[in-house]
């Protein structure tokens, strides 16, 4: 089969990474030809192929023989027209956009279904933690009862600043000169980035439909350093959380508890594990028990891993991988007397 055109929307952190990754390693099946952004003579750079047309007219992709749209550009105008007139044409998506799958997803999801179309977006949570596919595959055998995790890299690099002393403002300050906060912050400290997330996670593990306004959000900005001086007192520290659980004993249709917000974290929880922009989510089955994803949940090049995973399980199917290329191998022996040095 000839292999599928991907077309990039957004040549920006993560979108120049995504196409980086496609021009190095060159996956099999998958092919880099469009790049479309305000203002390309900015943006180009020699390492992409000559062979890729670069356009500012969302037209152009459009109209184009593209097979994979891979929006990156966020938020809902004009994005989520743009997606979904990708999608009644026959063209895949993946994106990695929280708010739209958070609001729009499942009216997507159907119409990719109607069109033979495909929609990914398992770089919209957590990053290039794979939490999304491991929901809907590793775990898709289990009965899961409860997500509960750190979903915003902002929050969390805030909070563990100020445990160590730093001030809000400061810290807030670095974290967005460190390019992880959304464009409005308030986004991310008032809980509303995490609650995108955690309405896409429910979806999928609880099968809940749930309405983002629903959610009770509590801000970050009323924790101060008398909280962790208490906090620490007791044994914790002070995380955003994200949670939901079903309530009840009808797990196919009680209700779903659902909140996001500062809350104590015991030391010894895997959810005080993340450092900085760190994601951790944890993940109970009926059958299977606790099962926990940490890793880098914000930044290009783990977000662009993600992408780049979605766009691999489109072209090959969710098992596939390369053949293994590799003959040489290095000796346990050597190995051993290193790690023991
Ligand atoms: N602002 C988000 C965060 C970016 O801090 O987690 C990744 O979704």
């Amino acid at each position: 089969a000839s292999p599928l055109k991907v077309a990039v929307l957004g040549f920006g952190t993560v979108g120049s990474s995504v196409a980086r990754i496609l021009v190095d390693r060159q996956p099999q099946g998958l092919v880099l030809t469009h790049i479309y952004n305000r203002n390309i003579a900015r943006k180009k750079k020699d390492w992409v192929p000559s062979t890729v047309c670069w356009t500012e007219d969302i037209e152009t992709i459009l109209s184009s023989d593209a097979d994979v749209i891979v929006e990156l550009m966020g938020g809902l105008d004009p994005v989520a027209g743009w997606v979904e007139r990708a999608l009644a044409s026959g063209k895949s998506v993946v994106t990695a956009n929280k708010k739209l799958i958070a609001t729009q997803g499942i009216a997507l999801e159907k119409l990719a279904r109607s069109k033979g179309a495909h929609l990914l977006y398992g770089a919209a949570v957590a990053g290039g933690i794979p939490v999304i596919p491991g929901l809907q595959q590793g775990l898709a055998g289990d009965q899961v009862l409860r997500i509960e995790g750190i979903l915003n890299g902002t929050c969390n690099f805030i909070l563990s600043k100020m445990e160590q002393g730093a001030e809000y403002a400061d810290v807030l300050k670095e974290a967005q000169e460190l390019g992880y906060a959304e464009a409005d912050p308030t986004e991310d400290v008032d809980g509303f980035d995490a609650r995108a997330k955690l309405v896409i996670l429910s979806r999928l593990a609880l099968r809940a439909d749930l309405d983002p306004s629903e959610i009770p959000c509590r801000s970050i900005r009323a924790v101060s350093a008398i909280d962790f001086a208490y906090a620490k007192e007791l044994d914790c520290t002070i995380r955003q959380i994200s949670r939901a659980e079903i309530r009840g004993e009808d797990l196919a249709s009680g209700d779903v508890l659902a909140s996001v917000g500062p809350m104590l974290v015991p030391k010894a929880s895997p959810l005080a594990w993340s450092h900085g922009t760190e994601n951790t989510v944890l993940v109970g089955g009926k059958y299977g028990g606790d099962v926990v994803f940490s890793g880098h949940g914000a930044g290009g090049h783990p977000t662009a891993v993600a992408v780049v995973s979605d766009l691999i399980s489109m072209a090959h199917g969710s098992r596939a991988v390369d053949l293994p290329s590799r003959k040489t191998a290095l000796g346990g022996e050597f190995l051993l007397r290193h790690s023991i040095r």
